[in-house]
């Protein structure tokens, strides 16, 4: 099965299910087509004269990866897909060389997961920050390699005009800097979608922040990533590690993720299409398939690791 059969045959698997909606944008949906038309304007400078095969692995906080490409922070709605299906995502993402991301609600058994495949767990800004300590806590107990809070989702999250998570409240940038005090390992700030909050989370102490506009789960019109990844560049300066998320779906996207600075590309939907079109080792394939493209693409433009890419293999039109 090639990519574009994994996610046909795993959308149209989830869109027979009750849980099929989980793959809607907020409200009007603006964002789910603009992610698209974002990444669409973008085309690759071809150099392949005196190509070197691309090297596709990196080392990001502590982790060895063979590839950039990861999932993205998502639980719901992988258990309702099999009784063992987060351990499938698990290994799938190992055997691909990957890393594996859970959201809400946190996963009963992060240590079991990771202990199969380098973990990442995020944590909710709930109202109730009793709880969301607590949950911070909880999940270095059970062994995650890298902590994550969601600093997007204070209004909760929207699928279509359905409210989903409730009971959040935005965090302050004092809050910031008390979950950095607790947290002992890579700490990341996700859905940050301006230059403003990127400093804030740099100053707070984020070891790395994800560029988010939270797969359209959050709030309607909000931009892609990479319509504010320069300002968001140019004013941390270095001092963080850019995660990016949102519409990636090939190799080429992800070489476009890369080229605006990401060290990482977080996939969500595929990952979820991928489980449903054939288990463990459709979550494979997505990222095996994805990283293939990416490799070829890397070799034909002169980018011999993700960390060569740069704004110089994009022609904008
Ligand atoms: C079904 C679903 C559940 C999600 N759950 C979470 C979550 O619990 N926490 C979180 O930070 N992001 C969550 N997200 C957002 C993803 O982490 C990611 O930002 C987004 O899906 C990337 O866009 P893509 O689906 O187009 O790849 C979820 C996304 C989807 C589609």
């Amino acid at each position: 099965m090639g990519l574009a059969d994994i996610y046909a045959r795993g959308e149209a698997a989830l869109r027979q299910k009750e849980i099929g909606f989980f793959l809607d944008g907020v409200e009007t949906e603006f964002i789910l087509e603009n992610d698209r038309r974002v990444l669409d304007r973008y085309t690759f400078r071809q150099q392949c004269i005196d190509a070197v095969e691309a090297d596709t692995r990196c080392r990001i906080l502590g982790v060895d990866l063979a590839t950039p490409v990861v999932m993205s922070a998502m639980t719901m709605p992988i258990p309702s897909m099999g009784e063992d299906a987060l351990e499938q995502v698990a290994r799938g993402l190992k055997n691909a060389g990957s890393l594996m991301w859970t959201g809400t609600p946190i996963p009963q058994n992060l240590a079991r997961l990771a202990a199969v495949v380098p973990l990442a767990a995020n944590v909710k800004p709930f109202s109730d920050r009793k709880k969301m300590f607590e949950a911070v806590e909880a999940v270095q107990k059970e062994g995650v390699h890298w902590v994550g809070i969601e600093i997007d989702s204070g209004q909760g999250t929207k699928v279509k005009d359905r409210q989903m998570a409730k009971d959040c409240t935005p965090l302050q940038s004092k809050e910031l800097r008390e979950i950095r005090a607790m947290v002992d390992r890579p700490l990341i700030f996700k859905g940050i979608l301006s230059a403003v909050d990127a400093v804030k989370a740099v100053d707070a102490g984020a070891d790395a922040i994800v560029v988010s506009n939270h797969g359209a789960h959050t709030l309607d019109y909000l931009p892609h990533p990479l319509q504010v990844m320069d300002e968001i560049v140019a004013a941390v300066g270095g001092r963080t590690v850019i995660i990016v998320d949102g519409g990636f779906r090939r190799g080429s996207d992800v070489l476009k993720g890369l080229a605006f600075d990401a060290r990482l590309v977080g996939l969500g939907r595929p990952i979820l299409y991928g489980l449903a079109a054939d288990g463990e080792r459709g979550v494979q394939a997505v990222i095996e398939e994805i990283t293939g493209e990416l490799k070829r693409l890397m070799t034909m433009t002169h980018t011999p690791t993700p960390a060569h890419a740069g704004k110089h293999l994009l022609v904008e039109f």
